[in-house]
């Protein structure tokens, strides 16, 4: 059992101070338009590895009238503290971690609390393109693997370097070699973390239960992928990543940009019910189509005996649907057991969790 028992918020976004005692049960924030509960949900989602739901920079998170950075500190199954801030006083923007009132690093964090969460702004992500499902999939892979953040900002730096020395016109191929060495040994790296979170979230997709949230079938398109899944090694992907940097160097050159490796991959989504690509599927398909996906990733969690159940944070995502799906929804939270936190603008929309679940209304601070 994972759950937050406190939450507390200082300078975050519209909270100047908020405090909230807790039990372990799913959370359900309510309140108007504009009261802060999405500005909840992406404090919590600062105790994880990467930018967190808005992926906003540092600094944007700082309440506007705030005269330095923000904290967020919340306590974990009753006894373990974490803590992270903004440390905005010496020059820069730093980020601090806290864990039981020491130092500490994301990683630290990482092996305590694990969060996955859906938004409306995720609604397009089958409509959208490519780079908004592949990001929606890092961020499923994120959760599992903490690593794979910071993997992938080390092949989009090389990548940057490769960029700029094409632009410069007349390429050192041993200068070349380098760049795009570094980019395969983390595209590789990418690539296979992918392939292995694939397999793990579609077994867990098969596993959920029938019903209001349907199934998809997921596929990785992109060659790195595609090897990794083949049981290749991390050599051979790598050699394959590098091979297809070094034959396009001229294309791309032409290009302005990188056209191959793991940075292009796409993820393809069928809904189950019908075979039809997510993305012709109705809104209200997709929606679900979603839902179910998220569900899956916690419990894909839940499945790995690597690390705690996860939080799920669920933005608006009562709202759209009808009473019998709600109920089907809050029985599958409950059901997976970590502690889920969703929002919305009417109180009853929880009720058919009974009280299975907490409320807590959310109010705009007073200015
Ligand atoms: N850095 C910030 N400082 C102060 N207020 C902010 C900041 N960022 C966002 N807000 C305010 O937060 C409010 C939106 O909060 P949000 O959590 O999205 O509301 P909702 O309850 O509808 O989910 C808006 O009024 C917005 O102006
Ligand atoms: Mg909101």
């Amino acid at each position: 059992m994972t759950a937050l028992t406190r939450l507390r918020l200082t300078d975050f976004r519209s909270h100047a101070s908020l405090d909230l005692k807790l039990d372990t049960r799913p959370v359900c924030l309510w309140g108007s338009n504009g009261a802060g509960k999405t500005n909840v949900l992406e404090a919590i989602s600062q105790l994880g590895p990467g930018r967190g739901l808005r992926a906003a920079a540092l600094p944007e998170m700082t309440r506007h009238d705030a005269t330095s950075g923000w904290t967020i500190s919340a306590t974990l199954d009753e006894d373990r503290k974490l803590g992270v801030g903004l440390d905005s006083t010496g020059n820069g923007n730093k980020r601090v971690v806290r864990l039981d009132g020491a130092p500490a690093t994301a990683t630290d964090l990482a092996d305590l609390i694990r969060i996955v969460w859906l938004t409306p702004a995720m609604d397009s992500v089958f409509r959208g393109g490519a780079s908004e499902r592949r990001r929606f999939f890092d961020r499923q892979v994120m959760a599992h693997i903490p690593s794979h953040g910071s993997v992938s900002n080390r092949y989009e730096k090389a990548m940057r370097e490769r960029n700029a020395l094409l632009e410069r016109g007349r390429v050192d191929p041993a200068w070349a070699d380098a760049i795009e060495g570094r980019m395969a040994e983390a595209g590789a790296i990418i690539a296979s973390n992918r392939a292995r979170i694939l397999i793990a979230l579609q077994d867990a997709i098969n596993d959920r239960p029938e019903g209001f949230f349907p199934k998809g079938d997921l596929a990785l398109e992109g060659d790195a992928e595609k090897l990794a899944s083949e049981d290749a090694s991390l050599f051979d992907v790598q050699d394959l990543i590098a091979e297809q940097l070094a034959k396009g160097r001229y294309r791309d050159q032409a290009a302005g940009r990188t056209l191959s490796g793991p940075h292009r991959t796409d993820l393809s989504v069928i809904h189950r019910p019908t075979g039809a690509a997510a993305g012709d599927a109705s809104t209200g398909q997709q929606k679900a189509l979603l839902i179910g996906l998220i569900l899956a990733s916690a419990r894909a969690l839940n499945a790995d005996g690597n690390g705690p159940s996860p939080l799920i944070l669920l933005d608006e995502a009562a709202a759209h649907l009808d009473r019998d799906r709600r109920a089907a929804l809050f029985d599958e939270l409950i059901e997976l057991g970590g502690q889920a936190w969703l929002t919305g603008t009417e109180e009853f929309l929880f009720e058919a969790f009974g009280d299975r679940a907490q409320r807590v209304e959310i109010t705009a601070n007073p200015d």
